[in-house]
């Protein structure tokens, strides 16, 4: 059988994982050969690229990840500009002791954004412009408590897309967020989310698609029509789509086994990420999918989720799972 990204140029569709440098330098071969396009799992963010001192950059981990992708010819999904987590300490700290002012905060991002995509310029095929900017808790709109929309106004939103436009014309611009196709069996967020782009998109923004990050959990009762219903959504006001972090958490034994405890995991989660990828692979305007992080010897899940794990398409010993086989057999099937 022939490797994920194989199949998905068959059919152009590249498939992609996240990587974080362990996958570079332990298992670069495995990433190199199954993926045609990467996302840093936290090598983009501000926190690594600034994460000290105001103006001292740090480029190793993104810098390794655009090296890895040129020798790969692989594509990069850059993750993510404007996030309330993992920014620098400098930062809030300087924004809550009021040295940073609201003025000051806007300029700061600016020179962030225009800094990062000047570097990469060129060599980003996807930007995550903004993430997570609605809370499940009340998906009515915006979150006012956000940091960035409490700090700087929810207008610093659109004008990020607008220097990110500025900065790197060719690179397509996402919002991304999740639970918005469907992940908890629920449309809430995903109807004020749609509402929101579309309101932006038709007052100019540059936004160009949504990525859905899909994080599953066997737990949830997932709704495939309701995915797939929620991608041609976007699909029909005419934006892109990228699938950009799935994964299927269960829960496991431990975080040394890795194994659920749930026999009917063992099934459900290959059936979903199947069926995820299935709809994937039927709306045209999905432009890439995205596993966040493909081995469970280096998935987040375990350290965010208690008794939650085994979430990837690799085990911890880096052998593919069921998971990883139902990809392959809907995309041959495709
Ligand atoms: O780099 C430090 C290290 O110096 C320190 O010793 C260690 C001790 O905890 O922490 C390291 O930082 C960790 C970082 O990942 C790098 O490994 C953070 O604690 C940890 O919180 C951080 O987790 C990341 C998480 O975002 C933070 O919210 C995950 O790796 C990353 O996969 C995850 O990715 C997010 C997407 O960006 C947005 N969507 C959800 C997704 C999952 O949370």
């Amino acid at each position: 059988p022939q490797s994920l990204r194989a199949l998905g140029a068959a059919i152009n569709l590249p498939i992609g994982s996240a990587l974080t440098p362990d996958d570079i330098t332990k298992w670069g071969s495995i990433s190199g050969g199954q993926f045609s396009v990467v996302t840093g799992a936290n090598a983009m963010k501000w926190q690594t690229v600034e994460p000290n001192t105001q103006g001292t950059y740090d480029w190793t981990d993104a810098d390794q990840l655009v090296a890895f992708a040129r020798a790969n010819h692989q594509l990069v999904r850059g993750h993510t500009l404007l996030w309330h987590n993992q920014l620098p300490t400098w930062l809030t700290d300087g924004v809550a002791a009021g040295t940073i002012t609201k003025t000051q905060l806007w300029s700061l991002l600016e020179k962030h954004i225009f800094t990062e995509l000047g570097r990469y310029k060129g060599k980003i095929w996807q930007w995550d412009v903004a993430n997570e900017f609605f809370t499940d808790a009340d998906p009515s709109g915006i979150d006012p408590n956000n940091w960035w929309v409490a700090n700087a106004g929810a207008d610093i939103i659109p004008q990020a897309f607008k220097w990110a436009h500025q900065a790197d014309p060719n690179a397509l611009l996402f919002y991304n967020d999740y639970n918005i196709t469907g992940e908890d069996g629920t449309n809430a967020k995903s109807d004020a989310v749609f509402a929101w782009v579309r309101q932006q998109r038709d007052a100019g923004v540059p936004i160009h698609g949504v990525g859905t990050q899909a994080h599953l959990d066997t737990q949830y009762g997932f709704d495939p029509q309701r995915f797939q219903s929620d991608l041609e959504r976007y699909a029909s006001i005419g934006l892109k789509i990228a699938i950009t972090e799935a994964d299927v958490r269960t829960f496991v034994d431990g975080p040394d086994t890795q194994v659920p405890t749930d026999s009917l995991a063992q099934f459900a989660q290959p059936f979903e990420y199947a069926a995820m990828l299935s709809a994937a692979v039927s709306v045209p305007q999905v432009i890439s999918f995205t596993v966040w992080g493909w081995t469970d010897s280096d998935s987040w899940v375990p350290s965010t989720f208690s008794g939650e794990g085994y979430a990837c398409i690799y085990d911890v010993n880096q052998q593919p799972k069921q998971a990883y086989y139902s990809l392959q057999k809907v995309l041959e099937l495709a």
